[in-house]
């Protein structure tokens, strides 16, 4: 099987690379921290060898309880918020058939998202639409007590209770939560739901070759054996303790070093829209995992050739504070010819007989030369092709240089302790029992 690889030339003009040969020695010691499970947040690394672990019955239970909501509902809710849905997002939404959701004759449950925002329209446009449709929820929460996903879940649940029998209810919940704590798996044992465990040494970002996403990706439709064996190659190969096997040592070395020199923004740039939501996956990855300590590479996305119609201005122009990773996807699944017109009123002549495909590589290739004259740094991610294999490498490869570029860092690359500062606000203006003092406090403020 071919592999994922790392393209690092263009960025020999911002970086010499001797640099990348001088951090080698930083860089292994990073990765041997994990291996060796001594570094800081070390009891946050059971997404490490979570590929090559999971076991062939966790994955029968899994595809098992996929294939009753699949057979009971046409419509599939995946409630939850940043690690509980956006790594299922992203596979599904890069493996998967586009369009399919539109087919009347569809093989697959149309899998929804709730619980990811509080925006009340979103909300009532989702009951109204579930309201005479089969569906089911799945509620994924690793700490249990999650806001917007608890929301979006009591509104989901009344609205089951108002449709079906207290079985049928029970049987179109599952629970994705702690073993032992928080209020979803209170009430998933109260009520006798079916359950899947996030274990306790995996965070919510790390979290989507646990059930969190196997489960919605198989009911998807999406083949999870594949997907499973492309991050255990992916594993097995950044085992590897050289750059020349190790893309992501690479990858972790090069944007430290960019960022060093003063490159603090990292573009994550796809010319595939079936990839935004990988990049939203890696967004929250990076963001989370690296931004600490008031230090931290600023990670955004955009979705070419599409934003270089807004934002393409800006990243060949703009303060030369940027940096792009490309990922380059080598092979589409489909094959689109442009068709040749006689009349050619289009004057697109010149590409008939050419695939989509080879206009859009040559935007790219376009677009690199052009970036990289504008002092815009490039790395190059190619990807074989868009299918469940290549999605599994792709994941563990970023999860595995984002726990290395972490350390280089010098941040716990596990923890995320600012997000709960809105939190306390938010419950303390909503008068949460407990936090009355605040609540004064925080008003004086408005
Ligand atoms: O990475 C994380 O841990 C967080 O971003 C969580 O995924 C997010 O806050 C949702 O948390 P929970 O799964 O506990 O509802």
């Amino acid at each position: 099987m071919e592999t994922i690889k790392i393209d690092i030339s263009k960025t020999a003009s911002f970086i010499q690379e001797e640099a990348v040969e001088n951090l080698k020695g930083e860089i292994f010691a990073a990765q041997q921290k994990l291996h060796a499970k001594n570094g800081t947040g070390n009891d946050f690394l059971g997404w490490m060898d979570l590929p090559s672990s999971i076991t062939a019955s966790e994955l029968n239970k899994i595809k098992s309880v996929a294939n009753k909501i699949r057979a009971k509902a046409d419509f599939v809710v995946v409630v939850g918020i940043g690690g509980s849905y956006l790594g299922t997002r992203a596979v599904i939404d890069t493996v998967a058939d586009s369009f399919d959701w539109l087919r009347t004759n569809r093989k697959n449950p149309v899998i929804l998202y709730a619980g990811q925002n509080i925006g009340e329209d979103y909300t009532h446009e989702l009951l109204d639409l579930l309201k005479d449709k089969s569906f089911a929820v799945l509620v994924v929460s690793k700490s249990g007590t999650t806001t917007e996903p608890a929301i979006a879940f009591r509104l989901l649940k009344k609205l089951l209770e108002k449709k079906y029998d207290a079985q049928d209810v029970k049987e179109r919940i599952v629970a994705i939560t702690d073993a032992a704590k928080g209020a979803l798996h209170t009430l998933a044992m109260r009520e006798d739901y079916e359950t899947f465990v996030i274990p306790d040494n995996v965070g919510g970002r790390f979290s989507v070759l646990t059930p969190v996403g196997l489960l919605p990706i198989a009911i998807a439709g999406v083949d999870i054996d594949r997907l499973i064996e492309g991050s255990v190659a992916m594993e097995k190969q950044l085992m590897a303790k050289n750059y020349a096997n190790n893309p992501a040592a690479v990858y972790a070395a090069v944007r430290n070093l960019l960022y060093r020199n003063g490159k603090k923004i990292e573009i994550l740039v796809n010319y595939h829209p079936k990839l935004h939501f990988l990049a939203e996956w890696w967004k929250q990855l990076y963001g989370e995992s690296e931004g600490k300590d008031k230090k931290g590479i600023f990670v955004a996305a955009v979705d070419f050739t599409t934003d270089l119609h807004s934002m393409g201005q800006w990243i060949q122009d703009g303060e030369r504070s940027i940096f792009e990773t490309v990922l380059s996807v080598e092979k589409p699944r489909y094959n689109v010819v442009i068709p040749k017109d006689n009349d050619n009123l289009d004057q697109l002549n010149y590409l008939a007989g050419k695939r989509v495909d080879e206009v859009n590589k040559m935007a790219e290739l376009g677009t690199l030369i052009a970036h990289v004259d504008g002092n815009a740094p490039n790395i190059r991610i190619s990807i074989p092709e868009l299918n469940e294999y290549y999605i599994g490498q792709l994941i563990y490869f970023f999860e595995k240089a984002c726990g290395i570029s972490g350390y280089i860092l010098d941040v716990n690359p596990f923890d995320q302790p600012g997000v709960e500062a809105y939190k306390r606000n938010m419950f303390a203006l909503l008068g949460k029992p407990g936090f009355e003092n605040e609540t004064k406090a925080i008003r004086k403020r408005l």
